[in-house]
């Protein structure tokens, strides 16, 4: 048993600290790998988990990429996501829940004046007792929906 209400149990797979690795790629850059942290926590008696991640570079240690968000619980099967990054960018998500996969597709993703153009992404995280993988592509500088991050994380 968690801190969720009952009704947003469907969340519980998520909760934990996740620890692993990565690879991001994309047409446009070189391909890297990546280790990364993650945590899904509660606040009691909410209906959504608490979302924070950070990464570094898997061969130099060097800090990449970092976000945080909230993972809402809104009905049976069905969830929403918000994600902030300091990059400029925010992903506002609609998703489903079905056999231990969280598919997320953006409804929005709003870019500050300075940010890189990002203009629509989804993220598919497939959760087992001990494995968290997820896979994330996204519509950006001019190429279409693509693969950017694959990564597999097991449960600290
Ligand atoms: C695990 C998380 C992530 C890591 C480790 C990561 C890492 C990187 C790295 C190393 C680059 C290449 C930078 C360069 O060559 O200058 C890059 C490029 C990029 N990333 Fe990510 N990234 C992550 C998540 C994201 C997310 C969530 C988004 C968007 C919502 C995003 C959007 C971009 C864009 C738009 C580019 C630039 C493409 C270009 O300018 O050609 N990244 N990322």
């Amino acid at each position: 048993m968690s801190d969720l209400p009952p009704e947003s149990a469907q969340l519980e797979p998520l909760i934990g600290t996740w620890k692993g690795q990565g690879h991001g790629d994309y047409p446009t850059i070189e391909s890297f790998d990546y280790l990364e942290e993650v945590s899904f926590s509660t606040i009691p008696t909410k209906p959504f988990l608490v979302y924070t991640q950070k990464t570094r570079h898997a061969g130099t240690g060097a800090p990449l990429h970092t976000e945080a968000g909230y993972v809402r619980s809104v009905a049976p099967g069905r969830v929403e996501l918000t994600i902030a990054q300091p990059t400029g960018i925010v992903e506002v998500h609609s998703g489903t829940i079905e056999d231990g996969v969280f598919a997320f597709v953006s409804d929005r993703v709003v870019t500050t004046p300075t940010a890189v153009d990002v203009s629509a992404c989804t993220r598919t995280i497939t959760v087992t007792a001990d494995v968290l993988s997820y896979v994330f592509a996204m519509e950006a500088v001019g190429e279409p929906l693509t693969k950017h991050l694959t990564a597999r994380l097991g449960r600290v």
